[in-house]
């Protein structure tokens, strides 16, 4: 007959460009695994509920193993004109056991099927990914405990603020990675309702025991609705969603790393195990891994777009356009991995250079602010005020070229004339962050607690 599956009432064979554009077995050959641990979970539900003889179930579950050791093996032969994966194994048992694996599609659907294994796939990911978030953590907290008391010029608009810790800067990143596997375990919650017997959309007459094979599954329940149950990708969209946030973190660092490691910033190095040279300049450096993580974003956002737009308008319940939910969706997950182990690594790689970062945060004027707190403290002014007066100061260090520090007393005098010595103090990068004592804020103790909090608290998880 032209078709295996629906032969029945199909007398001609597909058009080669029917097959062609139906085809999806070139990527979701990869929820192989998923496809079986889902079919066997089925047909020994089956069997409990003496819908198929035990014996069937154990050819079933013997069969699916066996292609499990084919496709582990690479002797499994996809072929495109079984259309899908679940169509592949399905034919292939048959091959191998005979008239029992027809039993297994009883009560069950490619629809709910399909559901299944994407949300099995999207789980074990957003699980690799939670651990792979923790490998930087680790790698940043690590470094920053090192350099809780570098300093470093800390930037708004690019331009020197004010002075903060390299120790700092590493555990901000720290805090979003901690939010991102927030979201990521969020989005797992919500994922871990179990599809499997809601059939082709409307359930099934079989007494099928939907709580057992999504406890089989590691679901934590089976979804209410049948009609929900084949249609949504909400799972898939918000798992890119937040894969789309960590992305968009990682990208900043990434570029932060870039920067950094211009000869004109100089502030970090990385070893040769990070970076590639040229074929013509000699003298070449370049950060590419820094560089691809930063670009990778571009492919994970455009993969929640894709699906946002495959979704929207969609009819209950399935229509093949949801096939398109699973090539962008593996190829932003496989985006994702890469970027965190290569973060990871460059993270433990780069080498600081705190002298470079030190001269970098006195330069620009960066203890102004503490200048101008000063006068608030010692001599009682508005802040309004103290305002003007330092940047009257700073003007005047301008004229004279010279950083803050090394203002004459008289010249500062001379704009305000109550300044005395005691106003040294605060004008070095040191003390600036030292002073920063407020929860939350650069003060080397206070980074030096938070990395060391946050190392114990990795160790645990
Ligand atoms: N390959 C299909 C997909 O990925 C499987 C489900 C097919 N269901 C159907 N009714 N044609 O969505």
């Amino acid at each position: 007959s032209a078709n295996a599956m629906w032969g029945g009432r199909f007398q001609m064979s597909p058009a080669e460009i029917m097959q062609e554009i139906n085809a999806s077995i070139g990527f979701d050959k990869r929820l192989a695994p998923q496809d079986i641990r889902g079919s066997k979970a089925h047909a020994q539900m089956l069997a409990e509920a003496g819908i198929i003889t035990k014996a069937d179930a154990r050819e079933i579950a013997k069969g699916l193993d066996q292609i499990q050791a084919e496709i582990d093996t690479g002797t499994f032969e996809f072929s495109v004109a079984l259309e899908d994966v679940h169509m592949n194994v399905e034919s292939r048992l048959k091959t191998l056991i005979g008239a029992a694996a027809g039993r297994l599609h009883t009560a069950r659907s490619r629809n709910d099927q399909v559901a299944t294994d994407f949300r099995l796939y999207v789980r074990d990911a957003v699980d690799g990914i939670d651990e792979a978030l923790e490998r930087v953590q680790q790698a940043l907290a690590e470094k920053a405990e090192v350099h809780a008391a570098t300093v470093m010029p800390g930037f708004t608009h690019l331009q020197p603020a004010q002075p903060v810790t390299f120790g700092h800067h590493l555990l901000a990143y720290v805090e979003m990675i901690a939010r991102d596997r927030g979201r990521f375990a969020d989005a797992r919650k919500r994922l871990n309702e179990c599809p499997l017997g809601s059939a082709a959309l409307a359930g099934t007459s079989f007494p099928i025991d939907r709580k057992k094979t999504a406890e089989a599954l590691g679901f934590d329940r089976p979804m209410a609705n049948s009609l929900d149950g084949v249609s949504d990708r909400d799972f898939a969209l918000e798992t890119l969603a937040a894969a789309t946030i960590t992305a968009v973190h990682f990208s900043r660092l990434a570029e932060e790393i870039v920067i950094w490691m211009t000869p004109q910033f100089g502030f970090v190095k990385l070893s040769d195990r990070f970076t590639t040279g040229s074929s013509i300049m000699p003298q070449k450096r370049n950060p590419d891994a820094a560089e691809l993580a930063r670009a990778k974003v571009g492919r994970i956002a455009a993969a929640f777009q894709s699906l946002a737009m495959v979704m929207k308008g969609l009819p209950l319940a399935y229509s093949k356009d949801m096939q398109e939910d699973k090539e962008t969706t593996f190829d932003a997950l496989a985006s994702l991995r890469l970027v965190m182990a290569a973060m990871a690594g460059m993270i433990g790689d780069l080498e600081p250079a705190p002298e470079v970062m030190r001269a970098a945060a006195g330069r620009g004027y960066s203890t102004a602010t503490d200048l101008a707190d000063w006068l608030v403290r010692e001599l009682k002014m508005p802040f309004r005020d103290a305002h003007h007066v330092t940047g009257a100061i700073v003007k005047a260090a301008e004229t004279k070229g010279v950083d803050l520090d090394k203002l004459p007393l008289a010249d500062m005098q001379a704009i305000e004339p109550k300044i005395t010595k005691a106003v040294f103090s605060v004008l070095s990068v040191e003390n600036s962050v030292k002073s920063r004592t407020s929860y939350g804020g650069t003060a080397p103790q206070n980074v030096l607690k938070m990395a060391r909090q946050w190392l114990r608290r990795l160790e645990k998880d």
